[in-house]
């Protein structure tokens, strides 16, 4: 492939989807043993290795739409069918707060890239596997870890022109508690190439409280994020 250099037997079905390739690293170094680095191009790293006696892959993302839409189309042909994303996002809400975790539940978007898609004629409505949704949402219960279903947006912009406040209101009351940059194609993409795929959102920031989690403490909210997404893809 152009940009993963993974040999179809050095990647498992199952993959872990974060957008920072040294987070990939974290989590191998971390979390999985036999580990080894089977992609390096653009140093947008990819691992396998073993976790709780199965093979996982870990691919690294990037930022934004079309840095994960060309991750995942590798990664399918590749073989691979089971996806969880695990990133993080700014909540809209005063009901979501830093530190808590989103399951998402279906993700909204500014990007054109479904309007070209559809030739402009349809929304299409992006949303994840169920079964790895009621997974996902089972072993957080299992694991005493509270998640918020719910929907996002996926938005093509980080730093907005204009002031968005009453965009957000709107937004917040249809039901999109936060914003992120990348579901919206995951779920798409993995639709219609019938594989399975959930987003898993750590909220990092308070868009509309403006507030920030310290590295530290993002650090500490991945590491549940991780072993939730880690216990839910190779659960049946
Ligand atoms: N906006 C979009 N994506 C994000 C944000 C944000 O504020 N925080 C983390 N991912």
């Amino acid at each position: 492939m152009i940009h993963i250099e993974t040999k179809k037997e050095e990647l498992s079905l199952l993959v872990i989807l974060p957008g920072d390739p040294l987070r990939g690293e974290y989590i191998a170094k971390n979390f999985l043993s036999n580990v080894k680095k089977t992609n390096s191009i653009r140093n947008m790293f990819g691992f396998l290795g073993d976790y709780k006696g199965k093979k996982v892959s870990i691919q690294s993302t990037g930022m934004g739409i079309p840095s994960i839409s060309i991750y995942l189309n590798e990664l399918i042909m590749l073989g691979a069918k089971k996806f969880i994303r695990i990133g993080t996002c700014g909540s809209i809400s005063d009901s979501t707060n830093l530190r808590d975790l989103i399951l998402v539940q279906s993700a909204a978007t500014d990007s054109s890239f479904n309007k070209i898609r559809f030739n402009g004629e349809i929304d299409y409505p992006a949303t994840p596997s169920f079964e790895l949704l009621l997974n996902a949402y089972k072993t957080a219960l299992n694991l005493d870890f509270k998640t918020i279903i719910s929907s996002v947006l996926t938005s093509d912009t980080f730093y907005y022109e204009s002031d968005m406040s009453s965009r957000f209101k709107l937004w917040e009351k249809y039901g999109l508690t936060a914003i992120e940059m990348e579901t919206a194609a995951l779920y798409t993409i993995s639709k219609g190439a019938n594989v399975d795929s959930l987003s898993i959102l750590s909220v990092t920031d308070h868009i509309v409280k403006k507030e920030s989690l310290s590295p530290q403490e993002r650090v500490n909210s991945l590491n549940d994020m991780i072993t939730l997404s880690l216990e839910a893809i190779i659960s049946e």
